[in-house]
This record gives C-alpha cells, sequence and structure tokens, in this order.
C-alpha cells in the first residue's frame, strides 16, 4: 500500500486516484495520524500531498521528521515538499514569490529518477506561496522554473523525492509520468494492482464474513447499489435477496433495467416493490421541494422495511447484513479526519434507519467511483447500468417544479428520454457529468405548433460538467445536437412547446432545480 498523507486540501483524493490509475494500490491518511502509526501500516512508498497552509503559518499541519529516516521511500508534492525541504535541512523562504496555475518547468534529467524520459521544458500546475531556495544536503535539484531555483529534488541513495508542483493535475502534462517514475523506478514497486484482484479479495472476506446467515441489499438504479449487489451475489449467490422499490419516479426504461437486464446479469433474487400508487398519493398536491423529498424518503424507508419484515419472516437462515454501496470519498470524507471543509450530505434514498439491527456490507469501501464501473464491468453488468450518470434518489419527483402528477412524470419521461437519446448519439455521455431535464409544470408558455395557437410548459436542459458535484459548469452543448433535442421534445412531446437550456453554473445554481 502506498500512504497518501493528507495535508487538508483537495488534493489527497486526486493523488490517490493517479497512484491506483498507475495499478499500485493507495490509500489515504489525515496528516494528523502520528508516524508511528502510518509506519505500522507497513507502507511500500508515502506521498505528501499539498495542502492551504504555508509552513511558516502558525498551526501549519507537521510531520514528525522519522517520516524521512524509515528507509521508506517519499514524495513530496507542493507543500508536502516545502515540509520535506524543511525538515530536512533545506530553505524554504517565505519571500512572496507566488506562482499559481500553469508554469513551465526547466527540468534537468540527466541522472534524474522522476523526470527521465520526459521533455526538457514541461507544463505544470502550480499553487503556492513559499519557494525552496535551497536543497537539503545530498539531493540533486532536477527542477527549476523562472521564479523557483528548487523546483524539484532527489535523494536516490535514501528514496525521498519532491516536486514544488501538482502533478496529480491533469494541466502537468507529464505529471502522471513523474508519478510513476517515483512509483516503479523510486520506490521499485511493481503495477500489479487490479479490480480483478479486488473482485477476488471482497468475494473472499465477504463469504467468510457472511457464514450461512443471509444478507439484504437494497437497489436504487444507480451504480454503487448495482455493483455493490453484484459483487455480495457472486460471493454468496442465493443468501442475497435485493429489494427493489420501484416508487414511479424512475426515468423511462430504468425499472426495466433492474428487473430484466440486472437480474439476467447477475442471476440475483430480486424483490420489487410496485408502489407507484402509493408514492403519488402521498405526493398529491405538494409542490414543495423539501416537502416532496421528506414525503418521498419517509416512504420510501416505509417500503423497504415492508419488504425486509417480509424476507426476515420467511424460514430461511437469520437476515444478519445488510449491503451498502459505500465508496472511498465517502470514507474519507466523514471521518478521513482530514481539515477539509464543504462536504456534502446528500441522504441517498436507501439511506436507512439506524436502529435496524443489521451488520453492513460494504464491498466497495476502498474504492473510487471509476473503480466501482470497472468491477461493474467486470462483473458483467450491462452498460447502461455501469455507465449510468448521476441520478437523485427522489428521481424525477424533484425534476418537476409543481405538483408531482402521473401525466406530467409520462411526459417528463419521454423528454429525458429524447435528450438522453441524443446526447448518447452524439458522443457526449462522458463529456458532460449529467443533464438533468426539467419540466416546468407551474410555468405555462405560448407557442405556435401546427396550425393553432398552444399553451403548453417549458423543458428545461440542464446538462453539466463536474467533477464530484460539489461545483459544476454548464456544458456546452454543440448547437446542432441542442437543436436536435428541442426538434424533437417540441415535435414528440404533447404539452411541451418551448426547450431552454440552463447556462448557471454551480455555485450559484444547484445541479438540479429542487
Ligand atoms: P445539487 O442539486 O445539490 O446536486 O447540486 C448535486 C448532486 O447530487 C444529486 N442529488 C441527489 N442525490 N438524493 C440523491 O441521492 C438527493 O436528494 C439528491 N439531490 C441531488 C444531483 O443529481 C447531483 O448529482
Amino acid at each position: 500500500t502506498v500512504l497518501v498523507v493528507d495535508f487538508g486540501a483537495q488534493y489527497a483524493q486526486l493523488i490517490a486516484r493517479r497512484v491506483r490509475e498507475a495499478r499500485v494500490y493507495s490509500e489515504i491518511v489525515p496528516s494528523t495520524m502520528p508516524v508511528q502509526e502510518m509506519l505500522a501500516k507497513n507502507p511500500a512508498a508515502i506521498i505528501l500531498s499539498g495542502g492551504p497552509s504555508s509552513v511558516y503559518a502558525e498551526g501549519a499541519p507537521r510531520l514528525d521528521r522519522e517520516i524521512f529516516e524509515a528507509g521508506v521511500p517519499v514524495f513530496g508534492m507542493c507543500y508536502g515538499f516545502q515540509l520535506m525541504a524543511q525538515s530536512l535541512g533545506g530553505t524554504v523562504d517565505n519571500t512572496g514569490a507566488r506562482e499559481y496555475g500553469r508554469t513551465d518547468l526547466h527540468v534537468s534529467r540527466a541522472s534524474s529518477t522522476l523526470f527521465e524520459g520526459t521533455p526538457a521544458e514541461q507544463a505544470v500546475w502550480m499553487s503556492h506561496g513559499d519557494a525552496c531556495s535551497a536543497a537539503p544536503e545530498g539531493f540533486v535539484v532536477s527542477a527549476s522554473t523562472d521564479v523557483v531555483p528548487v523546483a524539484a529534488f532527489e535523494n536516490d541513495e535514501k528514496k525521498l523525492y519532491g516536486v514544488q508542483y501538482h502533478p496529480e493535475v491533469m494541466h502537468s502534462t507529464h505529471g502522471q509520468q513523474v508519478l510513476e517514475h517515483f512509483l516503479y523506478r523510486g520506490a521499485g514497486l511493481s503495477p500489479d494492482w487490479t479490480t480483478g484482484n479486488v473482485i477476488e479479495e471482497q468475494v473472499a472476506a465477504i463469504r467468510e464474513q457472511v457464514g450461512d446467515k443471509r444478507a439484504i441489499c437494497g437497489l436504487s438504479g444507480g451504480v454503487d447499489s448495482a455493483v455493490a449487489a453484484a459483487l455480495v451475489q457472486k460471493a454468496i449467490g442465493s443468501q442475497l435477496t435485493c429489494v427493489y422499490v420501484d416508487h414511479g419516479l424512475m426515468r423511462k426504461g430504468e425499472t426495466e433495467q433492474v428487473e430484466k437486464d440486472f437480474v439476467a446479469a447477475t442471476g440475483v433474487q430480486l424483490k420489487v416493490v410496485d408502489a407507484e400508487e402509493r408514492f403519488l398519493t402521498a405526493l398529491k398536491g405538494v409542490s414543495d421541494p423539501e416537502e416532496k423529498r421528506k414525503i418521498i424518503g419517509r416512504e420510501f424507508i416505509r417500503v423497504f422495511e415492508q419488504a425486509q419484515a417480509e424476507i426476515i419472516a420467511d424460514d430461511g437462515p437469520e437476515v444478519a447484513f445488510l449491503v451498502q454501496g459505500t465508496l472511498y470519498p465517502d470514507v474519507v470524507e466523514s471521518g478521513g479526519g482530514t481539515g477539509t471543509a464543504n462536504i456534502k450530505s446528500h441522504h441517498n434514498v436507501g439511506g436507512l434507519p439506524e436502529d435496524l439491527e443489521f451488520q453492513l456490507i460494504e464491498p466497495l469501501r476502498k474504492l473510487f467511483k471509476d473503480e466501482v464501473r470497472m468491477v461493474g464491468q467486470e462483473l458483467g453488468l450491462p452498460e447502461e447500468i455501469v455507465q449510468r450518470q448521476p441520478f437523485p434518489g427522489p428521481g424525477l419527483g424533484i425534476r418537476i417544479v409543481g405538483e408531482v402528477t402521473k401525466e406530467r412524470l409520462d411526459l417528463l419521461r419521454d423528454a429525458d428520454a429524447i435528450a438522453r437519446e441524443e446526447l448518447t448519439a452524439a458522443g457526449l455521455d462522458r463529456e458532460i457529468w449529467q443533464c438533468p431535464v426539467v419540466l416546468l409544470a407551474d410555468v405555462r408558455s405560448v407557442g405556435v405548433q401546427g396550425d393553432g395557437r398552444t399553451y403548453g410548459h417549458p423543458i428545461v436542459l440542464r446538462p453539466v460538467s463536474s467533477e464530484d458535484a460539489m461545483t459544476a459548469d454548464w456544458s456546452r452543448l454543440p448547437y446542432d445536437v441542442l437543436a436536435k433535442i428541442s426538434t424533437r421534445i417540441t415535435n414528440e412531446v404533447r404539452d411541451v412547446n418551448r426547450v431552454v437550456v440552463d447556462v448557471t453554473s454551480k455555485p450559484p445554481g444547484t445541479i438540479e432545480w429542487e
């Protein structure tokens, strides 16, 4: 395992992902973890992330210098680099020599472990106020910029390396290569971690954990619960029962995908509860978004608990486990103990009450989203499920501005299906993070269709690009794709005579309209 020490910026998760892209397993630990404890994990290498502080700031995170003396290869980036420089006797000046953003790096490749085979001039992403003016003794300086004399240093004997910039971000053109040089050449690791290993490991662990008892899993139609269920199914087969609550708020074809394709691909035992009536009745007359969310969440839990009770009541072995599709970012963010602020707290539908007497099985706890997709693919799940874009638990219920009715849901489902079809046909699925399609049911607009005046409703397209849904920008979709979607929706969907595009970033707008 490579440990990524998180100094409290957004970078640690990205670094951990990059390390895994290099097919080396990595985990994030907070910088407040005592060095003894880090070393007790027997790391194959340690990476010190960037962070928002200056090494001179009061209360800036520190690290016992023991970490550099344990014989474990260490790679410091940005703040981690400066900390390393300072701890080992180099000079870090608080000179106000700032560099932010894209910077040209001058590299001397002779006898460099990090930069071999990369260009003498390369673009890197900088973000720092302080600068290192002298490397510690025994270190070779292998890169500089116009502003910073020491932008990278290396000590092969001690296996200590550092760069002032952020190799993990896309804008550092050879960043991944430099990181891999550290991992393979500096630390002597091999690229042998794969999602295949993950599956094998998890299957064995789940079998051991469950024994001859039973487990249940709520399927939401989303990627995470589907992959978690498929993995557990592979481990314990018919000892797993999945529950899918059809709340009638799914998009076109999604329920069928779960009921048919998912079951066909996995052989999972599935209990489908058709609760459309119940949800629609509970939502009758309600247009306040928070109210809708509460009702949907409440009804969901009731229906799920009822289904669960029925499973428990049959005369099979004890149902002792609940499967959840928790991902690594959730784990890091809710207890990783980093100083990082702004953590989202979207409770998924499927977020269950706390008094349940189940033990949790969380087979995706160590994985990032893209890795979950890879595992899903390897398990043979349908592409439509594995590549599905994020979809809110309350479903289309929060994409109808106004009261939710069956008629409006059908109309929105049609419009949404058209938008999805055209985006897929244009090859834009990977470029956009998601594209909510929203029905402004409480707004009417005048149109002219055929020979007459119409008085219908507008549909909003909300295509966004994002890394994590915390912030987002509106996607600049090609005009001809927008035109196609608009023409088709107004032609094919009854009561819609206008299509508009939302061009608001987040913040200030959220991704969803409600
Ligand atoms: P917002 O609208 O807050 O959405 O910018 C951020 C991301 O979260 C999704 N979302 C939800 N997911 N339950 C969920 O499971 C919810 O209640 C919910 N509300 C929003 C949204 O689709 C986007 O990906």
